[in-house]
């Protein structure tokens, strides 16, 4: 069946880690004799500056006629003087909110070889295996108004959330813990938000319908505390958008390097869309040194997700273990002992790992 894949590359590191992920997915589909188009779109600065706006009607609409979607990174510092309507970071969250992907799941686990690329103590780090799900189409990031007040002497973000926003996204946690370690936390600020009151109701009201789930609900800063000081109690994590955006920066940390985070957005029917969670990174952008695992890694949810190619995603996810096990490391990852791998080179080495496993 032939399948079409939309690639957003974005800017700064986004081209040259979306580059690697697309030569994954060529490969990938060759070896299984599958036929998928892969194109790709302008988004972000990128955007702005070939077309003046971050989020082009064409980008919208080859992204609405895929199967699926995969985005590198949008931002840096050459649009950070714009207007909030034509920053790059507005083109991520239009095509979110026109793709109508509501939960985001960002999963974070240890890699036994990348202990020692944490600040934090190995021993806090053995076996650690949640996944974020985190709402993404509304709250703090989308509710109106969010504007300048009385001549930019006062401003306003809102909060907002229908039931049915807060229940498809908690159910859906509830499904992924049914798969899992049957453990929802819902993280919240309930002793102050409204919105997380009315966010705990639902949350027990659809535990109801979960009986071998257990859940618990706690405040973020709590959770923002207990992400690093016993991080293995956590299986499945839902949570407003802007708390699962801090959040899940904070747990990368556990992991060696955002680096290795992808995710993975998904809604109601309708295609997919794939990014790792980590920035544009202007920092190091140019030099081809960028980790381009969580790249990696988010094609590996694409295929589970949107392609039901489960074999082929644990390949890729496999693949990323043993070239780690085997010492390989990004500049990120790297400690002051060893050579660190370019962008290029880690994506070779662990191609060849995947083919290894898709003809073995
Ligand atoms: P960032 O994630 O881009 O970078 C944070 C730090 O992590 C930097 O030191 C960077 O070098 C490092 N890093 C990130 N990804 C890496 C990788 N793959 N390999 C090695 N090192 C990596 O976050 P930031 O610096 O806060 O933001 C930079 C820009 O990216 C901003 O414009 C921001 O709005 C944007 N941003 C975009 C996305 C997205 O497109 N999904 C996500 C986060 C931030
Ligand atoms: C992320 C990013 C985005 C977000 C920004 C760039 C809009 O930080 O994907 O985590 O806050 O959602
Ligand atoms: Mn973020």
């Amino acid at each position: 069946m032939t399948r079409h894949i939309t690639i957003l590359p974005g800017d700064g590191i986004g081209p040259e880690v979306t580059k690697e992920a697309r030569r994954l997915l060529e490969e990938v589909a060759q070896t299984l004799g599958e036929t998928w188009t892969l194109e790709e779109a302008l988004i972000g600065g990128a955007a702005y500056d070939q077309t003046g706006h971050p989020l082009p009607p064409e980008t919208i609409a080859k992204c609405k006629a895929s199967d699926a979607v995969l985005l590198g990174a949008v931002g840096g510092p050459k649009w950070d003087h714009l207007p909030g309507d034509v920053r790059p970071e507005a083109g991520l969250l239009g095509i979110r909110k026109q793709l109508g992907v509501f939960a985001n799941l960002r999963p974070i686990r240890t890699w036994p070889g990348l202990l020692l690329a944490s600040p934090l103590k190995p021993e806090l780090l053995d076996g650690v295996d949640m996944v974020i799900v985190r709402e993404l189409t509304g709250g703090l990031y989308f509710g109106e108004p969010k504007q300048r007040l009385d001549g930019g002497n006062a401003v306003v973000d809102t909060l907002h959330y229908t039931r049915h926003e807060i229940e498809r996204v908690v159910r859906q946690a509830f499904e992924i813990a049914q798969n899992r370690r049957k453990k929802v936390t819902s993280v919240d600020k309930a002793n102050v938000l409204e919105s997380s009151r009315m966010w705990r109701e639902i949350v027990q009201e659809t535990a109801a319908a979960f009986p071998d789930v257990t859940v618990e609900p706690i405040l973020v800063d709590s959770a923002a505390m207990q992400l690093i000081q016993r991080p293995n109690q956590f299986d499945v994590v839902v949570t407003e958008n802007m708390f699962g955006d801090i959040l899940s920066d904070e747990a990368a940390v556990l992991t060696g390097s955002i680096g290795m985070l992808p995710s993975a957005s998904l809604g109601s029917g309708g295609p997919g869309l794939y990014e790792p969670v980590h920035g544009s990174a202007p920092d190091i952008a140019g030099q081809g040194i960028a980790n381009p695992l969580a790249g990696f890694l988010s094609v590996a949810m694409l295929l589970r997700h949107s392609l039901g190619l489960e074999a082929a995603a644990t390949a890729i996810e496999d693949a990323v273990l043993a070239t780690i096990e085997a010492g390989h490391r990004t500049r990120d990852l790297a400690g002051h002992d060893s050579e660190p791998v370019g962008t290029e080179e880690m994506s070779a080495l662990v191609r060849h790992e995947v083919q290894r496993r898709l003809n073995g």
